[in-house]
């Protein structure tokens, strides 16, 4: 026989709570089922799934850099206490980037043979959110509880594509609108018995070993399976505004910003050009976000003084632009005036925000090796690397710059795609990648709608098909308020 509370759990109907209530009035009932009830109904939460917080992983999605690895701690703290406020058997939160030391573990999948392994037998969901996204406990509870925990579910806030997208290998190209991906910055589940099939997937076909863009749609694509897994399942109540009382998840989206922002003049701009944009491209430049930036030099395989563009002496290369990067990185550590602490590289395609980069920069720390910008990975399934994808813009400190030249990794030849040498020869130096969504690799149309409304975008890249000056108005010339807080912060 099995105590009258642990029947009373499995049993629990509406009807039989309230018959168990009234009769506790009156009756003999053990002490273990008066407690029972008296928890559901301070609870006011059904208990159908009945399942509880200790059974929830949260996983924050957190990278090592300091600046992050605190904002995750922090995260972690409020979790917890929030908890602590609840119940008294706290669940377990992890930080993704303690968890594992490999390159490849921001790609998650990665990790799910740790997930199943250690959490299979007492836990029921996996949930994962970012440093930035805020939780409240009781509601993502109460939320979790309307799916059965014994079933597959893949839980998020829905994003899908208007248009197909480069960033997609333009995946569902008859009707793009079809396929949803979570918005991490929302929050996702993943309940156990799913992370146990994609586990058992993953022995039995490794990942394949390609290139990772943009890891919400990819994460959704392999779990969907083409409908051999399930698809996403829209919860309304993982949010990424904060209007709505149902939520039980919030995004808070700002521009970061610790002290004043970085100094104009602690910022060298290197545009790479050649000479067959100089008249196509670099007028738009000068359009738009050239008058932000203090220091900013265009390098080209042509000089011509009227821009000026510098010749690095480097042929222009179709693609690739290996052997012209390198001769930027030297240039910048040798021959540039002063110690200027960050070197921002750009394609002559990439609309920026100096004024936004300003602030962002604030939260670093240049005396560290710092390479910061939209995070791409290559053959993470395997033992690839992880890179700072050229055209949203690369930012480095001087000390990642330092230590990178100091070592032998070069290009393979002039033509090798820079971006991907880079992060190759950084992962071998133990540097990792600094990700920040702000900054884009495509055009604004090239992203969903819904995940650009609580962002405040750094960069984009490419003028193909669009009116850039339109979309650097439209989407990074700095507001009137930003305008005045510039104007404020030099007042003091
Ligand atoms: C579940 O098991 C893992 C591994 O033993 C442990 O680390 C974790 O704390 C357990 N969780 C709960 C809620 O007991
Ligand atoms: C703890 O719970 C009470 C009410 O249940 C609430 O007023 C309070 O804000 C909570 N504190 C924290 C830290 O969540």
């Amino acid at each position: 026989m099995q105590p009258p509370a642990c029947r009373v759990r499995r049993l629990a109907s509406p009807a039989l709570l309230a018959l168990l209530a009234c009769s506790a009035a009156f009756a003999s009932m053990s002490e273990d089922v008066k407690k029972e009830v008296k928890d559901l109904k301070k609870s006011g939460i059904s208990r159908k799934n009945g399942i509880d917080l200790k059974e929830i992983v949260f996983v924050i999605q957190s990278q090592s850099n300091s600046f992050h690895a605190k904002k995750a701690e922090q995260l972690k703290k409020i979790i917890l206490k929030e908890a602590a406020n609840l119940t008294q058997e706290l669940p377990t939160v992890l930080l993704l980037h303690e968890l594992a030391q490999q390159e490849g573990a921001w790609t998650i999948l990665p990790l799910l043979p740790h997930f199943s392994g250690t959490y299979s037998r007492n836990s029921s969901w996996i949930f994962f959110c970012e440093e930035e996204t805020r939780i409240e406990i009781p509601k993502l509870l109460e939320t979790l509880r309307r799916y059965d925990p014994s079933k597959e579910w893949f839980l998020g806030k829905a994003l899908h594509d208007e248009e197909s997208s480069v960033i997609h290998h333009y995946a569902f190209s008859e009707n793009p609108t079809v396929f949803k991906y979570p918005d991490f910055a929302a929050g996702w589940a993943l309940s156990i018995p799913l992370v146990n099939k994609l586990n058992k997937r993953l022995k039995s076909e490794p990942l394949k070993s390609d290139f990772t863009i943009d890891l919400q749609h990819e994460i959704a694509l392999y779990i969907w399976d083409k409908g051999g897994g399930p698809p996403l399942t829209s919860v309304p109540e993982f949010c990424t505004d904060r209007v709505d009382s149902h939520c039980a998840t919030q995004f808070r989206s700002f521009l970061p910003l610790c002290g004043q922002p970085v100094k104009k003049e602690d910022i060298f701009v290197a545009v790479k050009t050649c000479k067959q944009f100089h008249g196509e491209r670099i007028p738009i430049i000068k359009l738009t976000w050239e008058g932000q930036a203090s220091l900013i030099e265009y390098y080209s395989d042509y000089a011509e003084s009227s821009i000026p563009t510098v010749d690095l002496g480097i042929p222009n290369t179709e693609r690739g632009h290996c052997g012209k990067t390198f001769a930027i990185l030297e240039r910048f550590l040798n021959h540039n005036r002063d110690k200027i602490p960050w070197l921002l590289i750009v394609d002559d395609d990439t609309l920026i925000s100096i004024s936004r980069l300003r602030h962002l920069l604030s939260c670093y720390d240049s005396s560290k090796p710092i390479v910061l910008g939209e995070r791409y990975g290559y053959g993470l399934g395997t033992d690839g690397y992880s890179y700072v994808t050229g055209g949203g813009g690369m930012v480095f400190s001087r000390e990642a710059i330092r230590r990178l030249l100091a070592s032998k990794c070069r290009c393979h030849s002039i033509d090798s795609p820079d971006d991907m040498v880079l992060g190759m020869c950084f992962s071998g130096l133990g540097i990792p990648m600094i990700h920040s969504p702000l900054f884009h690799q495509a055009r604004p149309t090239d992203y969903s709608k819904d995940l650009l409304s609580h962002q405040v975008p750094i960069s984009f890249h490419k003028y193909w098909n669009i009116d850039p000056v339109k979309v650097y108005f439209t989407w990074l010339a700095p507001s009137e308020e930003e305008k005045s807080h510039t104007k404020d912060t030099k007042c003091f």
